[in-house]
């Protein structure tokens, strides 16, 4: 960008020109890193600006950091004389009424404060920061009763929390119903074309170079394939999650956890006869163990836990191994403690490398004997803060097996379950009954989808009549 009497003159590289004149509902640009993106958002939200007074747009990025940096600070450069900022409102306003909002979406819920906002416009800058509830909740932000384009422009690089739905729609191409494949278009970008970044920075490829290989093929070569973001890629919330239903008596038990200075996430898990495992009942806080010494702190950690399992005949109560390493002062463990309060714990392996295979496996999604998608692992619709953070793990940038341990909130719950997959626990066996159904719970039967179906059975039993023969 230079200024010549005043006027800015701006140079878009190929590539950013193909972002300006792009057209579609949904455009994706990146790849590498520095190929140019911000710049490019920067400079097409100026440009929709002055074309359509009165447009309403807004750029996100994941950090309130990251936006000053990137964004508040070049753009009240690039808009000078042009557009006033608003500190206190973090807007851009026009002279003509057009009006660019700066906004960040750290935390899964900072999403809450767009919705029910209305723009024509959002740029998501390093979209794949960002979670597919996020992308989501933007894309019902995006409207109004005008003539002005409705867009999301999505810049990105691989890797990140939104690695998978971003490779989904915009490299895959693989749409879900109710998406139209012409909606939605891919510019991809490498370093090389930012002819302005290699004429002044001509280092910068050679830092790239240093980086580890799986960080070095995406940020240097753009590749999507090396570096998966997200570990678990098998997540799939409509298969994983399901509604609560009454689990009958008989099932197996387990309670998982995951215990350190500050948390207890643990679960109440029933396998069924086919070896399913139910996760039913969660318990995620570290807030209200609240202060005192660990003995004390432990002790309402074991009431939690009793709650948890409260009604249940649990087979083993299943916790890593750190929980019997001897406190300093004590000489006592966690596990030793929690034993004092009547829960006998039982040691599970801290191999992250079996743990995370193990669950994987769980957490694959087959096709059951009714051609219905399942899986060895699902979750009740009451355990919040597993479904949402499972999809959140991404890979530990330097080992391709291992998830990553930050940000370390979200790694509560997964470790929890990780220790569950690894360790082998028996399916339940039904017990042996076999009763007449009356005609009407045939009916019933019938007109059950699946899963209400395996409950009907485990009330019922196993019909021991023939249903032709009903009347
Ligand atoms: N057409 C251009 N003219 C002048 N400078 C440009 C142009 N395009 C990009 N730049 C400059 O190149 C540098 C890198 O560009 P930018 O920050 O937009 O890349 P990026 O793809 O967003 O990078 P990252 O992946 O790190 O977010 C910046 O200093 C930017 O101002
Ligand atoms: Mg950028």
């Amino acid at each position: 960008m230079s200024r010549a009497n005043g006027e800015i003159r701006l140079r878009p590289n190929k590539k950013q020109l193909m972002f300006i004149t792009a057209r579609q509902r949904y455009i994706g640009y990146g790849g590498a890193r520095g190929g140019g993106k911000s710049w490019a958002v920067r400079v097409k939200a100026m440009l929709l600006a002055r074309r359509y007074p009165g447009i309403r747009m807004l750029i996100v990025r994941r950090t309130y950091a990251e936006l000053q940096l990137n964004h508040t600070r070049p753009l009240q450069t690039l808009l000078r004389g042009q557009a006033d900022y608003v500190e206190r409102d973090k807007e851009f306003r026009f002279a003509n009424g057009s009006s660019l909002m700066l906004g960040f979406c750290d935390a899964q819920s900072d999403v809450l404060r767009y919705q029910g906002q209305e723009f024509d416009v959002i740029f998501l800058d390093e979209a794949t920061q960002l979670t597919e509830y996020q992308f989501q909740t933007f894309k019902g932000c995006l409207r109004g009763v005008n003539d002005f384009p409705k867009r999301i422009y999505v810049t990105c690089n691989p890797g990140g929390v939104g690695h998978a739905w971003v490779k989904r729609l915009f490299i895959d191409r693989d749409f879900r119903p109710g998406e139209d494949p012409d909606d939605y278009v891919f510019i991809p970008a490498g370093v090389r074309d930012n002819d302005a970044l290699m004429a002044s920075d001509p280092g910068y490829v050679e830092n790239l170079k240093s980086l580890p290989y799986a960080l070095r093929m995406a940020w240097l070569e753009g590749r999507w394939d090396v570096f998966a973001g997200q570990f678990f890629t098998e997540w799939n919330e409509s298969v994983h999650v399901t509604e609560p239903f009454d689990v009958p008596d008989w099932w197996r038990f387990y309670v998982t956890m995951d215990y350190g200075m500050d948390m207890l996430a643990a679960y109440l898990i029933g396998v069924d006869p086919a070896g399913t495992a139910w996760v039913m009942r969660e318990v995620y806080d570290g807030r209200d163990l609240g202060e005192g010494h660990d003995g004390l702190i432990i002790s309402r950690a074991a009431q939690k836990v009793k709650t948890l399992a409260a009604g249940r005949r649990i087979t083993a109560y299943l916790a890593p191994p750190d929980l019997w390493n001897r406190r300093q002062e004590t000489g006592r463990s966690a596990a030793d403690i929690f034993a004092e309060h009547g829960l006998r714990l039982t040691m599970t392996s801290n191999d992250r490398f079996d743990g995370w295979m193990a669950m994987r496996e769980r957490l694959k999604v087959v096709t059951d004997e009714r051609g219905q998608p399942s899986a060895g692992l699902r979750i009740f619709r009451c355990c919040p803060n597993l479904i949402r953070t499972i999809p959140l793990l991404t890979y530990d940038a330097d080992d391709p097996n291992d998830a990553a341990d930050t940000p370390h909130e979200i790694t509560h719950g997964p470790d929890a379950i990780r220790g569950f997959c690894v360790y082998r626990t028996g399916a339940a066996k039904r017990p042996a009954v076999r009763r007449a159904w009356t005609g009407d719970m045939w009916q019933d039967y019938r007109a059950a989808d699946p899963d209400t179906r395996r409950y009907l059975l485990e009330r019922w039993g196993e019909p021991a009549n023939d249903p032709g023969k009903m009347g």
